[in-house]
């Protein structure tokens, strides 16, 4: 077992809820810095996004300013730059392939009873300097943080909240790929703070808000993400109500009209086979 107790967590929370568990993924050496340089190394450009962390937590996740330097540079001397480095889709290496698959294997029977097979299963290492920070944003999938490295807070707040953010939000997040969905001060009475030390994992649901300060030194973390039948329908009846909204209807919060709904869904999938760009 890489989780310590992880049935705990996940059945009093998974999906709805944020769970905290332990791993014993922080000596493992994946994360020693010259492996994460061999995986950079080994990867597609593509896979690698990093910026300048000298930012503010309401700044726009669309608009982060580059650091100048090379992504071998930016990891070398992590603990002096102010920067904040992914490694995405690192399921590509087999080694960082197995280490996941270990640590799904510990909650799939807990995923796969509540909502159903684990999908699109990715792999993220971020490296991050002192004191970066990464702005207000939500993610289209389930995904548990792995603090391996470095103290890192996670700041989450209520997942599918229409009145913190409102369909409007999640309607153009699902069709335009808004990243900037809007922080304001007043959100943080809804806000949950995790301090997160080595050792520690956190299970954050599907499109739970957040942002993410790091403490004193540098921190290393491993996000694992899936998607499932609760993630595909909730994108797809947003997307069927941004359909809905341009003709000028005014479709209900999800969860108000169950069938309406369950009905939207169906019809959002079927247009979406025959029209591919549409998306799930
Ligand atoms: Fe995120």
């Amino acid at each position: 077992m890489t989780f310590v107790d992880p049935q705990h967590a996940f059945e009093a929370s998974y999906p709805s809820k944020t769970a905290r568990f332990r791993h014993d993924l922080t000596n493992d050496p994946l994360f020693e810095i010259d492996r994460i340089l061999k995986l950079i190394a080994s990867v597609p450009p593509k896979s690698i996004e990093y910026n300048s962390a000298n930012i503010s937590h309401d700044h726009d996740p669309a608009k982060m300013p580059s650091n100048g330097l090379s992504p071998e540079e930016t990891v070398r001397n992590i603990a002096d730059i102010n920067s904040w480095l992914v490694v995405m889709n690192i399921e590509q290496d087999p080694e960082y392939n197995a280490m996941m698959q270990r640590c799904l294997a510990d909650i799939a029977p807990h995923v796969l009873e509540k909502t159903g097979p684990m999908n699109l299963i990715q792999g993220y290492i971020f490296v991050s300097s002192p004191h970066a920070t990464t702005p207000f944003h939500m993610d289209p999938e389930h995904n548990i943080l792995i603090q391996i490295r470095g103290v890192k807070t996670m700041y989450t707040y209520t997942a599918q909240d229409y009145s913190m953010l409102p369909q409007e939000v999640h309607e153009a997040f699902h069709t335009t790929r808004l990243r900037n969905i809007g922080y304001k001060q007043e959100f943080e009475q809804y806000g949950t703070a995790h301090e997160m030390h080595p050792g520690d994992a956190l299970f954050v649901p599907l499109k739970a808000p957040h942002r993410v300060q790091v403490g004193n030194e540098a921190s290393v973390s491993l996000s694992i993400t899936w998607r499932s039948r609760v993630s595909d329908d909730d994108a797809h009846l947003h997307k069927a109500n941004a359909m809905l909204r341009k003709i000028g209807a005014h479709p209900p919060m999800p969860g108000i009209a169950p069938t309406r709904d369950a009905a939207k869904i169906f019809a959002h999938k079927v247009y979406s086979k025959v029209q591919p760009a549409a998306g799930g």
